[in-house]
């Protein structure tokens, strides 16, 4: 038995890093997916192949003793197998559309599809499960994650995440259109994320400060988005990203890219830890040509995105 699942990418439209430290993340699913196809096979094996690679492991062989990229599938196909199928094994192929390490969910819409395509195999269909299964895999490249990643990609749509208050999904979301352009610079979530600790750590009134005015910024956000008010959601964007400048995440080819896009778009910001990655533009719909036409003669790469509602999908 064959079994698919595909997982969109996400933008962050606010709260990335502080959402790390107790603030609310907006977070939207967008149009661009990762597809898993899994099987069961008859050799006690785990295979994992991409285009980054093919490995083969056998399933008894601790995750610590395997150095690869490929940890978060290897757990999903070992607990799996360990719990259900001791003498058999799994084959994940992962098919991606998104740039990886440039803040758009690759790794988080990897892990949801893997653990969709591979939960589907064992007749588990819960969201609550998958969600947890795909969550536990990212936490064996990047511990630290809050998890708001993994359930954007599983929800679809537009969500507003807390850690400890967990998700809520937002309604009647406006209809975004997104502009997503590519500094070229890749980022490792990882270090991002160890470098705001330590700003944090150095400066601990500024954190603090950063995050209430995050707290608040959000709360108005959630408002505009449900007032359908696209020109103050884009300014508060920009009010966002002067946060994120203040704790260190933004970069020189960041800065650039929002000085090319300031006058022909709503409002601008890093999506994800920043260190490069990616901008995310709330696009101005009578100037979007205008818009892309600069990006280009600029030499960076830009793609339009809009919401996607559908999340996790299996077939
Ligand atoms: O992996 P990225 O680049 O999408 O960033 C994740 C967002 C952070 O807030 C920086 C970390 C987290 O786990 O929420």
């Amino acid at each position: 038995m064959i079994s698919k699942a595909s997982a969109p990418g996400k933008v962050i439209l606010f709260g990335e890093h502080f959402v790390v430290y107790g603030t609310s993340a907006v977070l939207g699913a967008i149009d661009i997916r990762v597809t898993a196809n899994s099987e069961i096979i008859n050799e006690n094996k785990i295979i994992i192949e991409s285009d980054f690679g093919k490995i083969s492991v056998h399933p008894k062989k601790p995750l610590n003793q395997v150095k690869t990229s490929f940890k978060p599938f290897l757990h999903i196909a070992k607990k799996m197998l360990v719990e259900s199928k001791p003498n058999e094994g799994i084959k994940i192929k992962i098919e991606s559309k998104i740039p990886p390490g440039v803040g758009l969910g690759s790794s988080s819409a990897c892990c949801v599809a893997a653990a969709g395509a591979v939960s589907k195999l064992f007749s588990i269909h819960s969201k609550h499960d998958i969600l947890n299964l795909a969550i536990e895999a990212e936490k064996t490249i990047f511990n630290e994650t809050s998890g708001a990643d993994n359930t954007i990609c599983m929800y679809g749509g537009l969500i507003e995440y807390n850690t400890k208050k967990g998700f809520r999904k937002i309604d009647n979301t406006p209809d975004m259109q997104l502009l997503v352009i590519n500094s070229g610079q890749i980022h490792s979530t990882k270090k991002i994320v160890k470098n705001v600790r330590t700003f944090r750590e150095r400066n601990p009134q500024i954190f603090q400060k950063l995050t209430r005015m995050e707290s608040r910024l959000i709360k108005k956000a959630l408002q505009a988005i449900k007032e359908n008010d696209l020109v103050t959601l884009g300014r508060y964007m920009v009010e966002n990203q002067s946060y994120l400048e203040k704790i260190g995440v933004s970069t020189d080819r960041i800065r650039s890219i929002l000085q090319i896009i300031n006058n022909t778009t709503l409002g601008a910001k890093i999506t994800g830890a920043g260190g490069g990655g990616c901008v995310i533009a709330l696009a101005d719909s009578s100037k979007i040509k205008q818009a892309v036409r600069q990006i280009k003669e600029n030499d960076y790469d830009c793609f339009s995105a809009k919401i996607d509602f559908k999340g996790l999908d299996t077939f």
